[in-house]
């Protein structure tokens, strides 16, 4: 699928600051403090947005805003043109259906106890299917369409690799057909060859289905692979956004400079050119 510049936004998210309460000392109660501040972006029907940054920058506070585990504290969150505030502390069964999460640990989110099938009935029922056969044949598609079969329906969590259970929570986060997921992490626990999988397996899924990502990731190089365009967040702010191969061959921000730099697989051949042209733009005579 295309995504074009100028299909409306699906999300649109402007100066948004997202924070925590902490316990303040005696005689102050809580506050709250601000991990996310003034970041602004928008994401089109069908595109992946990556957001990269370093460890505490912010990206998955971002993206539970977005998924309304935590209250925006500033700015505005709008999905499809409607203001998610205008809806309070309650978040409607559709919004649910339509942004959904893919995060790092499968298993985590899987019951040990109960079969891979469970899961994803148990989501269709949430949100009205009840007829045991349409439970049964969607559940199958969702499964198939994630590249696992019937036979792994009728098994236990720990009776799959970690990518397969990967493959589970994608096939649970798709089985309704979101617009929008919010992968935070998604392969970032998985082996090399099992994360280009998941990867192409994504990508795939959105040419089928014109769903978007926000693909949270620490790894550079995998986002380069899946984003249309990354956002750079640093210290609770987005420092730079673009095109993602405009990103990594000239990153105009000093952070993403850094960043790249810090990170040989991201871009080795672009990394040698920028320090070349910053040494030469040192040595240059001003002109
Ligand atoms: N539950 C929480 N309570 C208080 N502070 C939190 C909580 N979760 C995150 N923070 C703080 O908010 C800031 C942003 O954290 P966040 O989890 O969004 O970072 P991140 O970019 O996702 O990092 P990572 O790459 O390690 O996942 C950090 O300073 C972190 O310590
Ligand atoms: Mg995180």
């Amino acid at each position: 699928m295309t995504v074009s510049m100028n299909d409306r936004p699906l999300l649109e998210v402007r100066n948004l600051a997202v924070g925590y309460e902490a316990r303040g000392t005696w005689p102050f109660g809580t506050r709250t403090v601000k991990a996310v501040e003034g970041v602004s972006f928008d994401i089109r029907p069908g595109e992946t947005l990556g957001l990269v940054g370093e460890s505490g920058s912010g990206k998955s506070t971002t993206g539970r805003a977005i998924l309304r585990l935590l209250p925006v504290l500033e700015g505005s969150i709008r999905f499809d043109g409607q203001d998610l505030s205008d809806w309070g502390k309650q978040t409607p069964l559709s919004y649910r259906k339509q942004v959904q999460a893919v995060f790092q640990d499968p298993s985590a989110s899987l019951n040990p106890r109960q079969l891979v099938s469970h899961a994803i009935e148990m989501t269709l029922r949430r949100h009205g299917v009840t007829k045991r056969s349409e439970l049964h044949e969607r559940s199958l598609a969702a499964f198939e369409m994630v590249g696992l079969s019937g036979d792994h329906l009728g098994r236990f969590p720990n009776e799959l690799s970690g990518g397969q259970q990967q493959r589970v929570a994608i096939a649970r986060a798709l089985v309704l057909e979101p617009r929008l997921v919010v992968c935070d992490e998604a392969v970032s626990a998985l082996d090399l060859s099992t994360q280009s999988q998941i990867i192409n397996l994504l990508s795939d899924l959105q040419q089928l289905t014109g769903v978007s990502y926000l693909f949270i990731a620490h790894d550079l190089g995998v986002v380069r692979h899946i984003a249309h365009r990354v956002g750079v967040m640093n210290h609770g702010s987005l420092v730079e956004l673009a095109e993602t191969e405009e990103l990594f061959a000239s990153p105009k921000n000093a952070y993403t400079q850094r960043l790249l730099d810090a990170t040989p697989a991201a871009h080795p051949a672009g990394r040698e050119e920028r320090r070349a042209h910053r040494l030469a733009s040192r040595t240059a005579p001003a002109a």
